[in-house]
Order: structure tokens, then sequence, then C-alpha cells
């Protein structure tokens, strides 16, 4: 249950909520969730409505701008990120100087914090232009960075942007061609990739968004916001999750395949056994995405004729869960990670790419709520109070004393 207490302190009257289980810090207009009912919505659109007939794009415009773009506004906006996605040669020295094996959610963080250094002219948080011009210059960077991760952790030449191909169809091409090698992704795998960014590109106040929101609340540039959000991201229990969930799938597979023994151990509580892409701090329902997701590996992995025994054991699980009542007590259901490592693995990525995939996907959105909190004249700098339980005060005792 939720535990909320206020204690009357000589300082006033103070919330204690860890977690921020019940505690808003903010109005926005951006992400709509209802977690009971299942339901999201990104400026007033369904979920499943912008997932299977809007594009990555699209959707990174209206939840920055408010509103879905006219097609003159969509091709403007799409010509300027693909003009931008070229990187700067002394930051392709930078992307290959990270060791071999660096986690791919390090080196990102860094690389989006790094384009700071090498564009100063777009760091004003109230020039609207400017900050205009940092939005096009992360969403293009952000996709030609995920890519060079993906190819310096296999020790790849990076490829240049050909400007001529789609957001998503040139990330694919640009992470998996080989230098000079006629490459063209399928376009199943276009599709869903699409789909997937469009159903990671904002989530309202989650542990990221927070994060972003009170680094951005100190006036802290937009790329030192966002690269502290891919951070806070990177965790397990965040974004870190859809990478565990594979680790999960290839350990009950290497253990003989008994999807009820281990949720016999999960329902034990055995230290560190979680059922992972399971449960959610909003939804206490089937996250919509999920369900989005779940649609979407079968379909992938039986066009590119990837049947994995993975998805096999992924669905015995889901269905223990969801007539077991520990998991339906706690209301616990798939979440959006629980099916999305699958595809990423029939698409050719290592696990440690799920989550800077999701850093991908969730761009747009720290973006749309780092502009709305820098201009919404209610924003304050984010600062918390506590509730001190230490010592009282004492005198200080010197070492030889002690
Ligand atoms: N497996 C087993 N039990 C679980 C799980 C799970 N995945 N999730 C929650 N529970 C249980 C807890 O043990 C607790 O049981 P109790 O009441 O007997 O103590 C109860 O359900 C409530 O769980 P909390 O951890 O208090 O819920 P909270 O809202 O703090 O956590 C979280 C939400 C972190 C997502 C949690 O469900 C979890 O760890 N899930 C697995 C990791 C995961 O999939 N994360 C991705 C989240 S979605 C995203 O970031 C895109």
């Amino acid at each position: 249950g939720v535990v909320v207490s206020t204690l009357l302190r000589d300082t006033g009257l103070v919330t204690v909520d860890p977690g921020f289980m019940n505690t808003a810090s903010c109005e926005s207009k951006i992400t709509y969730i209802d977690g009971d009912e299942g339901i999201l919505r990104y400026r007033g659109y369904p979920i499943d409505q912008l997932a299977s007939q809007s594009s990555f794009l699209e959707v990174a415009y209206l939840l920055i701008h408010g509103e879905l773009p006219s097609p003159t506004e969509l091709e403007a906006f799409e010509e300027r990120v693909n003009r931008h996605t070229l990187v700067h040669e002394d930051f392709r020295t930078f992307m290959g100087t990270f060791p071999r094996g660096a986690h791919p959610m390090a080196v990102m963080s860094s690389a989006i914090n790094a384009l700071s250094t090498f564009y100063p002219e777009s760091l004003d948080p109230f020039d609207p232009e400017t900050v205009e011009l940092a939005t096009v210059l992360i969403l293009a960077k952000t996709r030609t960075i995920t890519s060079y991760v993906h190819r310096t952790s296999k020790g790849e030449p990076l490829l240049y942007p050909d400007y001529s191909r789609g957001y998503v169809e040139d990330f694919l091409r640009m992470t998996f061609a080989q230098p000079y090698q006629q490459y063209t992704p399928d376009p199943v795998v276009v599709e869903a990739l699409d789909k997937l960014l469009i159903l990671h590109a904002d989530h309202e106040q989650n542990c990221s968004t927070s994060t972003v929101r009170i680094v951005g609340s100190s006036h802290a540039n937009i790329y030192a916001s966002v690269a502290a959000g891919i951070n806070a991201l990177s965790g397990p229990l965040h974004g870190g999750a859809n990478e565990a969930v594979l680790s999960m799938l290839a350990e009950i597979q290497g253990n003989g395949g008994d999807a009820t023994d281990f949720m016999t151990r999960v329902k034990n509580k055995e230290q560190g056994v979680r059922l992972m892409g399971f449960g959610h701090r909003v939804y206490k329902n089937y996250d919509p995405r999920a369900a989005i997701v779940k649609q979407s590996a079968h379909a992938v992995l039986e066009a590119l004729g990837a049947a994995d025994e993975l998805l096999d054991i992924a669905m015995a699980l889901e269905e223990i869960a969801l007539s077991d009542d520990y998991f339906i007590s706690r209301k616990l259901y798939p979440n959006v990670d629980f099916y999305t490592g699958l595809i990423y693995k029939a698409m050719g990525f290592a696990p440690s790419m799920f989550t800077p995939l999701f850093a991908l996907g969730r761009m747009p959105g720290w973006i749309a709520q780092w502009r709305e909190m820098i201009l919404d004249p209610s924003t304050k700098i984010g600062r918390p109070r506590q509730v001190y339980t230490g010592a009282t005060e004492r005198d200080y005792v010197p070492a030889d004393q002690r």
C-alpha cells in the first residue's frame, strides 16, 4: 500500500513520500496515462492509433510541438533532422576512444553530454530558436550515436549517414551495413522498429523523465539534462529491464526451459529473482504498449523466419502469471519491456543495445518534457526536503581518543 506521512517540523509541514508514489511534480499537457484502465495517449491521441498510423518523427513533432504537423511541416522537420545526422569528425574520433567492452548506455550518455561542447551556439534555454536547433541536433545525433555505439562495441568502422533515406531505415543501414555495401533493411524490420520507437517516445513523469526535468530545473543545458535521463534509464528497474528480460529467458532456457519452476522462485521472493518485464508503478492493468509489442514480436519473428524458443518461454510465463493469485492480487501484468528484447534480438541487436534503443525512442519525450518545464512559469528548481533521522548534535572526538 501507499504510505504517506506528514510530519510537523520546525521548518513547517513536510510530506514524506518515498519513491514519489503520490506526488505530482508538475502539470503537463504531453502524455496521459490511466493506469487502472491501461490507457496511454500522447497529446490526446491513443497510442494504438499512433503506433499503427503515424511515424516516429511525426510523433516526435507531436510530442514536442503539441500538434500533428501538416505534410509541409513534417517534411521540413524530417529534412532538418536528416541534414544534421552527420557528426563532427572529432566526435567520431571521440566515439572511438571508449574501451571495446564499455556498456553502450555509458557511452551514449557521455556522447550526448559531449554534444554540448560541439554545439555551444545551441545552449541558451530561453531562446526559442536555439532550443529548436538543440532539439533537431539531439534527435539527429542520437540516431547516429546509437548506431555508433553498436558498431564501436563490435570494433566495426563507423558509416556516414545517407540523407536520402528515412530516419529508421538509415539508422538500420548505418548500424548493420558493411562499408560500401548496398544495404536496404527489410521493410518489416523498419516498420517494427518505427513502431517500437513510437511506443517508447514518452511516458510522463517516470524515473528518467523526472530526472531530465529536475536537472533542467537548475537551468542546466538540454544536453546535460537528457544525458542524465539516459543514466537514469540505464538501471535494471527502469529501461534496463528489457535486457534483464532476455537474460532471464535465456537462464530459464539454460535450466531446461521450465517456466513453472522459475515462477515458484519468483513467488517465493528468492533473493534477486523477479519476473522482469512484469509490473509497473502506474499500470495496474495490461500495459497498452505491451499488447502492441506482443503482436509485433510474432509478426517480426515470423517475417524474418527467426522462430525463437525464448518467445515460447515468455508466453508460458505470461500465461502462468495471468492466472496466478500472486500476480493477480498485486496487479502485475507484462510491461512494454517484456517482449521488446525478443524483437530486438531477432533484428540482430545484442542485449546490451536494447536499452540504448529505448533511449533513442524516449528522446522526443525527454525533449518535449524539458521544453515544457523550461517554459512553465511555475517551474522552480527541484529541491525536495527530507526528514533527518541521524545523530543529534555531538562534539568532535580527536582521532587518538576514538
Ligand atoms: N516480479 C515479482 N514480484 C513483483 C514484481 C515482479 N516483476 N514487481 C512487483 N512485484 C511485487 C513486489 O515484490 C511487491 O510485493 P509485496 O507487496 O508482497 O512486497 C509488490 O509486487 C509491489 O511491488 P513494488 O516493487 O513495491 O512496486 P513498485 O511500483 O515500486 O515497482 C517496478 C514497479 C519497479 C516496475 C516493479 O514492478 C519491478 O521491479 N518490475 C520488474 C522490472 C521491470 O520490468 N521494470 C520495467 C518497468 S517499465 C519501464 O521502465 C519501461
